[in-house]
C-alpha cells in the first residue's frame, strides 16, 4: 500500500523537491560542446551538498555517482565519465536530492548546441509525454488514466514509451509504491489517494521500447541505438487535482 503524505510531510518535501528543481536551472548553462559529464556531475555534487543535502543516487545500490547523466541513445542510469559532450547531443540531468528526511526527484533533457530534426523530435514529444500525464492527476483517477495517456500521446507521434522503468512513490524512500507505469488502459489500476506523492518520468525512444542495460551494470541503453528523451517531476494529488513540487525559485 502506498504511503500517504500529511499536509506537514509534503511541506517538509518541498524544499527538497525545489533544491533538486533549483540543481536542473543551475546546471543548464554549462551543458555544451567540450564539457565532460563528469564536470556536470561535480557542479550539481557541489551545489546539492552546499545546500546542506544529500545526492540520494550517491551510492544508492551501489551508483557512483551523484547524478544520472543519459545522452542520446541512453535511456536512464547513465553514469558520468570523462567523455565530453558534442553539438547536436541530447542529455538528460537526473537529480535527485534528499533533504529534511525527505527525497525530490527531477530530470529534464538539454540540447547540447542545436538540435537535429531527430533530437528535437524525441525530446518535444517527451516533454509534452510528461505534461499529458500530469494532467491527468486529479483524485478518484486511476494510474491506468496517466499510463493510457501518456501512451496514446506519445504512440499517436510514432515514438515509443519505454516499459521497463517507471515512475514511482517518493517520501522517506527514494523508490516507494506504487509502480507508475507510463502505459496502459484508462480506469484500470490504482484510484489515486489526496496526499500520494509520486514521480511520472516517462521514457521515450524514437524506434522501438526495447531496453539494454551494459556491463557497466547500470546504463540502461535503447536495444535499436535509437534516441530516447526523458522528463520527470515529483508531484502530489490534491483536492483539486495536482501539484507539482519540484519547480524551481520563481516558478510558483
Ligand atoms: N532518479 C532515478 C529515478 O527517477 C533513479 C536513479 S537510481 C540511480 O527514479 F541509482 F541510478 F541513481
Ligand atoms: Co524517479
Ligand atoms: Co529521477
Amino acid at each position: 500500500m502506498p504511503k500517504i503524505k500529511t499536509i506537514e510531510e509534503i511541506n517538509l518535501m518541498r524544499p527538497a523537491c525545489r533544491l533538486a528543481a533549483n540543481t536542473l536551472v543551475m546546471i543548464e548553462p554549462f551543458i555544451k560542446a567540450g564539457v565532460s559529464t563528469e564536470y556536470l556531475n561535480t557542479l550539481c555534487h557541489d551545489y546539492i551538498v552546499g545546500h546542506d543535502a544529500y545526492p540520494s543516487p550517491l551510492n544508492y545500490h551501489g551508483f557512483p555517482k551523484s547524478v544520472c547523466t543519459s545522452v542520446n541513445h541512453v535511456i536512464c542510469h547513465g553514469i558520468p565519465s570523462d567523455k565530453k559532450l558534442k553539438n547536436g547531443d541530447i542529455i538528460n540531468v537526473d537529480v535527485t536530492v534528499y533533504l529534511n528526511g525527505f527525497h525530490g526527484d527531477t530530470s529534464k533533457t538539454f540540447y547540447v548546441g542545436e538540435p537535429k530534426v531527430r533530437a528535437k523530435k524525441v525530446t518535444e514529444v517527451a516533454r509534452k509525454a510528461l505534461q499529458v500525464g500530469i494532467d491527468r492527476v486529479r483524485p478518484l483517477a486511476t494510474l491506468g488514466d496517466i499510463g493510457h495517456a501518456i501512451q496514446s500521446y506519445v504512440e499517436s507521434e510514432k515514438c515509443s514509451v519505454v516499459r521497463d522503468y517507471c515512475g514511482h512513490g517518493i517520501g522517506r524512500e527514494f523508490h516507494e509504491a506504487p509502480h507508475v507505469v507510463h502505459y496502459g488502459t484508462a480506469g484500470e489500476g490504482m484510484v489515486l489517494p489526496i496526499g500520494l506523492v509520486f514521480t511520472i518520468e516517462p521514457m521515450v525512444n524514437l524506434g522501438s521500447y526495447k531496453t539494454k542495460t551494459l556491463k557497466d551494470g547500470w546504463t540502461v541503453v535503447t536495444r535499436d541505438k535509437s534516441l530516447s528523451a526523458q522528463f520527470e517531476h515529483t508531484m502530489v494529488v490534491t483536492e483539486t487535482g495536482v501539484e507539482v513540487l519540484t519547480l524551481p525559485d520563481g516558478k510558483y
